[in-house]
């Protein structure tokens, strides 16, 4: 259905949207729930609620956190959420996306030590525990910007990306460079477990490097074409981080099950074409994840913040006018992981994209985990607007709709922009001069 921006009272009137344009979203009022620990492995998350990794692009030139990251970083621990996932920290300096974002060496080790130390001190003091604090390991791909301008590394040319103008075939990365990169993810979460994170994420999403490889079907050699080539570098590096850590970290990943593009250029679609999602594949992988490789945990998103953020951060302003309705776009993602986890259950699950729905985003999270969908709520940019959600949503009345994200999709605009990225509206003192100049 059309576009329509929010524009909703109550939660009847949310369940009567969803009603009228077909859709189901898991909503309760039971936010108790929410409180209940979850066992992940050898950890234990103190509650239901995460903080998704969210680039503030404001690390230092050598790649450590700076000023605003910590600043940033010190809000989510203050914030009551049981589990934190660090942001994207790039694994080799050319698959940086932008020149300010986290690189972990082990130069700035020391540096991503002191974050994470005061991120489990600050909780502890304000909330009386220690959250699960997560690091998750990229290579920006065909978005790598290490000096600023585009510098793309991709898996192959996709057309509906590059249209009539592909990329040179020296960017085209080669399969000894794939290769190396595997064993490159391993030496970065023995760094990310020296540094103190609880666990490292294999990055697959959003069409970075290694969600990329998903879809390359039109690539030759080891990375693609069959399931297995496709899997190669993802599995491989998820290998690798698990042989070089010890048997308490945790390796997980956050994966996109669906691109939202058509085969052959888009993961979780069927080969027979059309956009709608197709489970096959995704839970196949899913399975191995579980089945072979042990992994306890996965956070599950989909779509390309570049080309379809309608998909991937349902919102009331973008960079084009959406082509759905936003509700749509938020059971969209709920069906998605639904589809994936009923299939594999016994892998814990953590969901995305709550923060279109402002201060009803409690109960689609309470309705996530009280239905078995999910068995976390991740929340993304509610965390740059809001400081205190979850303290609000599990120990409070729920959220003060003066708080809450808008949707409005500055945040994500700054980080176009290759600026420092947060809350132009609620976190104005420090974001809007930057959104303005
Ligand atoms: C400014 C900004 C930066 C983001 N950076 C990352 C990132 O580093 N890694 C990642 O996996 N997702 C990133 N995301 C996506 C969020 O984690 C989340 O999936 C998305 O915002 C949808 O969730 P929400 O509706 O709760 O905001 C970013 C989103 C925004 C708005």
């Amino acid at each position: 259905m059309e576009f329509t921006p929010f524009h909703y009272k109550s939660l009847d009137d949310i369940r009567q949207e969803t009603e009228k344009l077909g859709v189901s979203l898991p909503l309760s009022e039971n936010l108790d729930i929410l409180k209940n620990p979850l066992s992940v492995g050898s950890l234990t998350v103190p509650n239901r609620v995460a903080i998704q990794p969210m680039e503030g692009c404001d690390g230092t030139a050598d790649g450590r956190p700076d000023e605003l990251t910590l600043r940033r970083y010190d809000r989510f621990a203050r914030s009551g959420a049981g589990l934190i996932w660090e942001e994207a920290t790039a694994v080799v300096e050319e698959g940086r996306a932008n020149p300010r974002q986290l690189y972990l060496t082990p130069e700035t080790l020391d540096s991503f030590k002191a974050m994470v130390e005061n991120i489990k001190k600050t909780a502890l003091e304000t909330s009386g525990f220690e959250p699960v604090v997560i690091c998750q390991l990229t290579h920006s791909g065909r978005y790598s910007k290490p000096t600023g301008t585009p510098a793309p590394l991709i898996a192959y040319n996709n057309p509906l990306f590059e249209k009539d103008a592909p990329i040179a075939p020296e960017r085209i990365l080669s399969d000894d460079y794939l290769e190396k990169l595997e064993e490159t993810f391993g030496k970065a979460a023995a760094l990310a477990e020296a540094a103190g994170f609880d666990g490292a994420d294999i990055k697959c999403c959003h069409r970075y490097l290694m969600c990329e490889t998903l879809s390359g079907y039109t690539r030759p050699g080891r990375y693609g074409g069959s399931f297995e080539n496709r899997t190669r570098l993802y599995l491989n590096s998820i290998r690798n981080a698990q042989a070089a850590t010890s048997s308490d970290f945790l390796v997980t990943s956050r994966l996109n099950i669906y691109d939202g593009f058509p085969y052959p250029y888009g993961f979780g679609v069927s080969p027979e074409g059309g956009l709608a999602f197709d489970p096959e594949e995704p839970v196949r992988l899913v399975k191995i994840l579980r089945e072979e490789l042990g992994m306890p945990l996965i956070d599950i998103t989909i779509g390309n913040p570049y080309v379809n953020p309608h998909v991937n951060r349902p919102a009331d302003h973008g960079p084009y006018a959406p082509p759905e309705h936003p509700v749509e776009g938020v059971a969209r993602m709920f069906d998605c992981i639904s589809r994936v986890h009923q299939a594999v259950p016994e892998l814990k699950v953590i969901s995305s994209s709550h923060s279109y729905l402002r201060q009803f985003a409690p109960y689609l999270a309470a309705g996530s985990v009280e239905s078995g969908i999910a068995d976390m709520a991740g929340f993304g940019r509610m965390a740059f607007a809001y400081p205190d959600f979850a303290r609000d949503m599990l120990y409070g009345d729920g959220f003060d709709a003066k708080k809450t994200c808008i949707a409005c999709g500055k945040c994500s605009e700054l980080m176009r922009m290759g600026k420092v990225a947060g809350c132009v509206v609620r976190d104005s003192a420090v974001y809007l001069p930057i959104y303005k100049a």
